[in-house]
């Protein structure tokens, strides 16, 4: 590897531009290519972005000398199969959430990291959100005593792109969409302790026209020193989006807004901008959302862990345990049961019909 970090990013979708903007900020890496099968789109992310090369084929990009890490902005099916072809070529790969849809497919994708002795980067950036950071940062130094709950949300009015809301291209809904978040950062919160067991409940109330799978969850995760973990997604708030957490503990307790915390409340009457009607009423106007977010803070650890050598906060085992701990929570959604970890049920292709097919019977 030379002294620049070469970055290629697969897909040019609402997270490539957020992965894109993200490396901005790290120091000396540079975005040096991009691909898309959508010729037309990519191309357009290509002339807006100025990354030198577009393949329309991602083993092509990781094939190219310059690159030494390529990120995975695709629909999540393609995760693990992309994720293992970009390793196979000798290069690591930083993988959105959620890291795969099935388990054998965590495996494979692990497998083939060590074979090539490559990494693979779990793109879980609420462990890297500088206000959250600074939330964990005040609970480990014993501000509130013993937490023993830790809650995290995130919610909005729903996703996109058509592909989220079928379970052959996303595995499930809103579980695999946000769930995922939010059951990382508890579990980043908490220190990463052992998850005993997993009880969730899954329903669909705001989008029955349009799709089958889950757009509300509540998951109430047991760790093994008897903390809790209460963990809430939503396609279906209304009113703009929420990503907030809460830690109680012996001694107190800290609250985190991540979005509508930022200092700006504005109220219009009629609105403004291209979608007036989205601009009513109360509004919490969002500056530096990349920033925020903590995207070029978790662009710059994954690059200084390729340089140095050092493990990352969130790797592939982590992605793994996300999709185990969902898997339980749509068992239990299915079921009513409390389901205890592990739970790795085998040939489960679309993690989602543990909870619209239930299989009372069905053991870990
Ligand atoms: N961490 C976050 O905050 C966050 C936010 C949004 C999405 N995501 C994740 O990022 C991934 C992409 O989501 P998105 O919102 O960018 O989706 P999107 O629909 O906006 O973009 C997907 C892109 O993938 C491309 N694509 C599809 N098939 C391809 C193929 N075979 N080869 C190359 N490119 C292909 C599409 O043309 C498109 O450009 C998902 O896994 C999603 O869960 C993460």
């Amino acid at each position: 590897m030379g002294k620049q970090l070469g970055v290629g990013i697969v897909g040019s979708g609402f997270i490539a531009q957020v992965h894109f903007d993200a490396f901005q900020f790290v120091k000396d890496a540079r975005v040096v290519a991009s691909a898309d099968v959508d010729q037309k789109r990519g191309k357009a992310f290509q002339k807006k972005n100025s990354p030198k090369h577009f393949f329309s084929d991602h083993r092509k990009l990781a094939e190219m000398d310059e690159v030494d890490v390529v990120t995975l902005g695709v629909p999540n099916y393609l995760h693990a199969s992309f994720a293992i072809d970009i390793l196979n070529r000798g290069k690591h790969v930083i993988c959105e959430k959620p890291l795969c849809m099935t388990l054998e497919e965590a495996d494979a994708i692990i497998a083939a990291m060590k074979r090539n002795r490559r990494e693979v980067f779990y793109a879980e950036e609420l462990c890297f959100a500088p206000k959250f950071v600074q939330m964990k940062r005040v609970v480990d130094a014993g501000a509130v005593g013993r937490p023993y709950l830790v809650k995290e949300w995130e919610k909005h009015a729903g996703p996109y792109s058509p592909w989220f809301w079928k379970r052959e291209t996303a595995g499930g809904g809103i579980m695999m969409d946000m769930g995922c978040h939010a059951i990382e950062f508890c579990r980043w919160f908490a220190g990463k302790p052992k998850v005993k067991s997993v009880f969730a409940h899954c329903g669909l109330y705001l989008h029955k026209k349009i799709t089958r799978l889950d757009d509300n969850i509540i998951v109430i995760m047991e760790f093994d020193d008897g903390s809790i973990a209460n963990v809430e997604a939503s396609w279906a708030l209304k009113g703009g989006m929420d990503s907030v957490a809460e830690c109680y503990g012996t001694d107190g307790v800290i609250y985190a807004d991540l979005l509508r915390g930022m200092g700006i409340r504005c109220f219009s009457e009629k609105g403004f901008g291209p979608n007036p009607a989205e601009m009513q009423g109360w509004r919490y106007h969002e500056y530096d959302w990349n920033w925020e977010n903590g995207y070029p803070h978790e662009m710059m650890h994954f690059a200084d862990c390729i340089r140095t050598g050092k493990k990352p906060i969130e790797g592939a085992e982590d992605g793994k345990v996300v999709l185990e701990i969902m898997l339980a929570a749509y068992h239990s959604a299915g079921t009513g049961q409390r389901v205890s970890l592990p739970f790795r049920p085998k040939g489960v292709k679309y993690p989602v019909d543990l909870w619209l097919k239930p299989q009372p019977g069905l053991r870990g």
